[in-house]
């Protein structure tokens, strides 16, 4: 087993994180790299002793989306706040804590600077290691919160910035199987619903409204490609777009729940035929939901009827289906591939 060993950011003093360690392990994360200002303390990758997230979700909906300097000035007011009440909430001290940890990347780089220097000045202060997280990886490890989820799985990650099917084979090692060659699904969740006149944030609002309407009001085209893993939603969000464009012109009142319903099903059907197909192809019996859009009423609805026919099922609580420190604290637990020195920096994207 590959031994991660950090080194503390003044003594330099060696310490074991990870399943081989002969010490329980607190981590103390951060996650800004988008619109939430979370904090939380994870013992062992898997036990949450406190979560905490300020959303910014009020500040956005004048905007009708998230505006990066607006979100970076917001974490800053937030973040102090959010620590003390993390700590607060375990019931615990800085010197309790084994390790900080936070986003590095990917995101936007005024909000990954947030919490990523407060992250570093925890460590600084505390003398404990840092530990810096990949968002992505972290989503999935989101799945070992509260669980007993171990590898191998396949794992759809559905977020706002990705879509991919990824085999992860144990804790260290994962490739990505398929991907989006265009936009990610919470993209398309988010263009779909401005189109239809949703407010910001746009993927749980239109799910809400789905769940009334006919999803085979209308018939939405599903792209065909080289590799039948990837994924491509740019033509559905055009299609969508010319659609509405017509019911408009031909001075229909839009059926909104319809089309929010049609959308939701030709997506739902194709992240699910591929997610299976691929799982089958590497003789994956567990597959694992991860990233904002796993919050999908459909989407989980649909994945956990699989488990009728011999599959196991993951996908995260609600609360760590989107943004949130939880499991950025797993992912500095279990992954070996993060980023351990007061030397790294942020990144925008992969
Ligand atoms: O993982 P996440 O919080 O942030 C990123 O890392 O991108 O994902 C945010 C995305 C947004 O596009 C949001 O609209 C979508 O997740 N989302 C949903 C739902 N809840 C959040 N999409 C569909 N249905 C939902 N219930
Ligand atoms: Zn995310």
């Amino acid at each position: 087993m590959f031994i991660k060993e950090f080194k503390t950011t003044i003594s330099q003093e060696p310490i074991i994180i990870g399943p081989d360690s002969n010490r329980d392990n607190i981590i103390f994360a951060i996650e800004s790299s988008c619109d939430e200002t979370a904090a939380a303390i994870v013992k062992n990758g898997r036990e949450v002793l406190s979560n905490t997230v300020a959303s910014q979700i009020k500040t956005h909906i004048e905007f009708g989306g998230v505006v990066p300097e607006v979100a970076a000035r917001e974490h800053l007011e937030a973040i102090n706040v959010v620590i003390a009440q993390t700590f607060e909430q375990a019931g615990l001290k800085g010197e309790d804590i084994t390790a900080f940890a936070a986003t590095v990347g990917p995101g936007l780089v005024g909000s990954l600077l947030v919490g990523m220097n407060a992250g570093k000045a925890l460590a600084l202060s505390y003398d404990k290691p840092f530990i810096g997280v990949n968002h992505l990886n972290a989503h999935v490890c989101a799945n070992y919160l509260n669980s007993d989820l171990e590898p191998p799985f396949a794992a759809l990650l559905i977020s706002g910035g990705h879509t991919q099917i990824i085999r992860v084979k144990n804790y260290t090692e994962q490739d990505i199987i398929g991907e989006t060659i265009d936009d990610a699904i919470g993209e398309a969740y988010d263009k779909v619903a401005r189109l239809i006149g949703l407010p910001y944030p746009g993927g749980v609002n239109l799910d809400k409204l789905a769940q009334t309407g006919n999803p085979f009001a209308f018939k939405l085209p599903e792209a065909k490609l080289t590799n039948e893993y990837d994924f491509s939603f740019s033509g559905l969000k055009t299609a969508s777009l010319q659609l509405i464009q017509k019911l408009k012109k031909d001075n229909l009142e839009l059926p909104k729940a319809d089309i929010a319903a049609s959308f939701q099903e030709n997506v739902t059907s194709t992240l699910f035929k591929k997610t299976k197909k691929a799982a089958d192809s590497i003789g994956a019996k567990t597959i694992v939901l991860a990233g904002g859009v796993a919050a999908n009423s459909e989407i989980r609805k649909k994945f956990f009827e699989l488990r009728n026919f011999g599959y196991k099922i993951y996908a995260p609580e609600m609360k760590y289906c989107t943004d949130n420190a939880a499991m950025i604290a797993s992912s500095a637990y279990f992954l070996s591939n993060t980023m351990d020195s007061l030397d790294v920096e942020v990144f925008s994207r992969m």
